[in-house]
């Protein structure tokens, strides 16, 4: 007998707005935002610059707080999460790629990964042997000592990568992770998503890129603070 598998919403945003004061001007970049990503859905947000994609990133990793509405993650309230359970639901349940890498530049590449163990408070042993192996999962085994400076940019982000997915986290949010890359190394960060929503993972890529943007299941299309589309990508 086949089992109906009843889709899990893990990301549900309604009525999402936020407002940037700066000084006596308020700027309302967010203008009502409601949003259901299930598990193991693979969803491209894209939109102009300025549109709002990154404000929505930093809202769905829960680096910033909406100025009104609801963020339902895995079902539960973020808006009534302690400090310190917001600091676990982002090191231990998302996992981030940002645009501009955001390494330690001072740190050899295993050390930058081991980063979201350490916040885990995973022992030391472990941290070095999972990081080596999410570094050997990127393509980057013989990088492991080298500091960001050593590498090239698409290695860098490939760093990046592996410390997005060394903690397993449910969800990875990517933002223009191959904004700055050349299209090798585009194609190499946008495989290693691909193996990383088939292993089940959800995830989130924003990007401005057409091409980028159909690798996904779905597209989400912002303007001026504003979902305007949201189509399943022909396969
Ligand atoms: N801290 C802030 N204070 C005031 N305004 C802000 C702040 N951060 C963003 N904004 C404004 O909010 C709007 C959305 O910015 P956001 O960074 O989300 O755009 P984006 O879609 O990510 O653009 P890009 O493609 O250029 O990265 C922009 O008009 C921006 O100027
Ligand atoms: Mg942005």
């Amino acid at each position: 007998m086949s089992r109906l598998i009843v889709p899990e919403p893990v990301v549900e945003l309604a009525g999402i707005r936020k407002m940037y004061r700066s000084g006596s001007i308020e700027f309302e970049a967010l203008r009502g935002v409601d949003i259901t990503i299930n598990q193991g859905e693979y969803v491209a947000v894209i939109g102009p610059s300025g549109s709002g994609k990154s404000t929505l990133m930093n809202i769905l990793g829960c680096l910033d707080n909406p100025s009104d509405g609801t963020y339902l993650l895995g079902g539960e309230d973020v808006s009534t999460m302690s400090e310190a359970q917001l600091a676990h639901v982002r090191n231990r349940r998302i996992g981030f790629v940002f645009q501009q890498f955001n390494l330690l530049t001072s740190l050899p590449a295993w050390r930058n990964v081991e980063l979201p163990l350490i916040y885990a408070g995973i022992g030391r042993a472990e941290r070095r042997e999972r990081s080596i192996r999410a570094l050997e999962r990127v393509g980057l085994g013989d990088r492991v000592e080298n500091r960001p400076g050593e590498l090239s940019g698409g290695q860098q982000q490939r760093v990046a990568v592996a410390r997005a997915l060394v903690s397993e986290p449910d969800i990875i949010l990517a933002d223009e992770p191959t904004g700055n890359l050349d299209s090798v190394s585009t194609e190499a960060v946008l495989g290693l998503l691909d193996e990383l929503h088939h292993s089940g993972r959800t995830i989130v890529l924003i990007t401005h890129e057409h091409e980028v943007a159909a690798r996904a299941q779905r597209n989400l299309v912002i303007r001026d603070g504003q979902i305007t589309s949201d189509e399943l990508v022909a396969a």
